[in-house]
């Protein structure tokens, strides 16, 4: 608990401290898992013939620790840290949200033993087995408990953007999770689905679509509204424009799921409709982004001294580029060509480490000093270090997969004459070698990054210089600006 003399308030922070931790923590182990399965598309003998190291079993285990372990950590803290601030109030039930936090980490150690086991729901993002998808919905309404009932709480009037944001991600994976895993249990470690066919297929690419659109889009996004700002000593750039972002992006995404299965049995209206609805969700997704970026308008000195802000600008750059891309992607005859490539794969990890993973690092890096009592983060440089490493990682990751992908495309579809393929599918697979080999090289320099973070956090909180109490909390003025 830390006093804020100017409110006479206490936050509780040891819950964020521990979230924030646990999101290195799992980030170094699911970003080593891709490096290995990125290790095993180029050479598979590295899967030792053992079951439990085989591609098949560890790949649910690397989505599973980045997206959830990972990213949801980081979305656990960052939230339960600017609703208290936000709202001027203390967590409602702090012991609920101490439960939240032990049932998490048990969510996460139970996937980490039985997706290596091979039990799985096999439904992309949802592999985990119902008990523990049982699980995770205790412990979702217990944060949804936690962050309403600190909304409910707050001494100040206004609710700041970045809380709704995070509300809406909070209500609408509930309902994704539980509408999408509702399933007759045979045993204790399978069941069946209640949906059959196509309409199986719909429902589960509503919720991986949503579950990028609210796990990893929406929540993302508040954290942005928040440490942007922050970062940045600037208010928002436009209040009124995160207002209409808000709602135009929260209503549209909902519709776009049906791109993800192009070309299959779904209707074809219903194919169409999710086209479309993804080419308009490049507008509000944009506009976020410039309310972003724009922020530093005054202030676009700072990005040349402020490695952190490097890290927070550069992810909104990212967010720009894998939302232009993903409309692109949308479109039926673009979708011919990069559905089965590694072209869906490159845009997936755009979005991941350039959008995701960079503005968890920087509001890490932004939490880390203020959680601990310190003046600021022990190594500058290191900061710095990290940015460049981790840029030309993912750089190097998403331009051979891009290259990979388009030329995976054109070589499947390239046909003779007389109607033969032009290549033997063998043929492909042998011309993305290289790329698979840089992919390793850009994820290893992701990895690397990631523990020059940690060295750099372990140093600033054992032997970093304490602030003085007033600095650890210091005002809000630069997002209370804004609300
Ligand atoms: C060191 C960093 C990383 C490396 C080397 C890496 C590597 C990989 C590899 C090799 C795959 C399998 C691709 C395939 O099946 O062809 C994959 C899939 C995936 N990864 Fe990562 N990854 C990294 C970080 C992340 C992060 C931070 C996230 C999320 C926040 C993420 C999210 C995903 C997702 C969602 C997929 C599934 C993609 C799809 O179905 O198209 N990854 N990753
Ligand atoms: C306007 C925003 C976006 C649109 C319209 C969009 C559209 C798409 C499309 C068309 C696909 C390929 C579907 C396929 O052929 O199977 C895709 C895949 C994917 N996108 Fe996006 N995207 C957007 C933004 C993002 C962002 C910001 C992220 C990440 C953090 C992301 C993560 C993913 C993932 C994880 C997949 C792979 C799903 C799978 O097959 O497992 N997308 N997206």
């Amino acid at each position: 608990m830390t006093q804020n003399p100017s409110q006479t308030q206490s936050y509780h922070l040891g819950v964020v401290r521990q979230f924030t931790i646990m999101t290195i923590v799992w980030g170094i182990v699911g970003m080593t898992v891709g490096v290995f399965i990125a290790a095993q598309m180029a050479w598979p003998a590295l899967n030792f013939d053992l079951s439990f190291l085989t591609f098949s079993r560890l790949r649910p285990l690397h989505t599973n620790a980045v997206v959830f372990a990972f990213g949801g950590c980081a979305l656990f803290a960052t939230s339960y840290y600017v609703v208290q601030r936000t709202c001027h109030a203390p967590l409602f039930a702090p012991k609920l949200a101490a439960f939240t936090f032990w049932g998490w980490q048990l969510v996460i150690v139970l996937a980490a033993i039985t997706l290596p086991l091979g039990f799985t729901q096999s439904k992309e993002y949802a592999e985990l087995i119902w008990p523990i998808d049982i699980l995770i919905a205790i412990v979702w309404v217990c944060y949804g408990v936690v962050f309403f009932g600190t909304l409910v709480k707050r001494t100040v009037s206004h609710i700041y953007v970045a809380n709704w944001f995070y509300a809406a991600f909070i209500i609408t994976v509930a309902v994704l999770h539980i509408v999408n895993n509702l399933a007759i249990p045979t045993s204790l470690t399978h069941s069946y689905p209640v949906f059959s066919g196509a309409t199986d297929a719909m429902t589960q690419w509503w919720y991986g679509h949503n579950a990028v659109g609210f796990f990893l889009t929406a929540a993302f996004l508040g954290m942005m509204y928040y440490f942007v700002p922050k970062q940045a000593g600037r208010p928002v750039y436009s209040y009124r424009l995160s207002v209409v972002h808000f709602w135009a992006l929260i209503s549209i995404y909902m519709w776009a799921g049906p791109h993800h299965l192009q070309y299959t049995a779904l209707p074809d209206w219903a194919q169409s409709l999710g086209m479309v609805f993804s080419l308009v969700l490049l507008a509000p997704s944009w506009g976020g982004m410039i309310n972003g970026i724009m922020t530093l308008s005054g202030a676009w000195d700072k990005l040349r001294s402020d490695p952190i802000l490097k890290f927070l600008i550069v992810s909104l750059s990212f967010y720009g580029i894998a939302t232009f891309e993903g409309p692109m992607m949308s479109i039926k005859t673009v979708n011919a060509l990069s559905h089965y490539t590694d072209w869906t794969v490159g845009h997936v990890h755009g979005g991941a480490l350039g959008w995701v993973a960079f503005m968890t690092i920087g509001s890490v890096y932004v939490l880390i000093p203020t959680l601990f009592n310190k003046k600021q983060m022990y190594s500058e440089s290191l900061i710095n270090t990290h940015f460049w490493v981790s840029t030309i990682g993912v750089v190097l990751y998403i331009a051979a997969m891009w290259i990979a992908g388009v030329m995976q495309g054109l070589m499947w579809r390239a046909i003779e004459d007389d109607g033969t393929l032009t290549y033997t599918f063998i043929e492909s697979i042998k011309a993305t070698y290289p790329y698979y080999v840089v992919r390793v090289g850009g994820g290893l320099l992701f990895l690397i990054g990631m523990f020059i973070m940690a060295y750099n956090v372990f140093k600033t909180i054992y032997s970093g210089e304490e602030a003085e109490a007033e600095e650890s909390i210091s005002s809000e003025s630069a997002v209370g600006a804004a609300s």
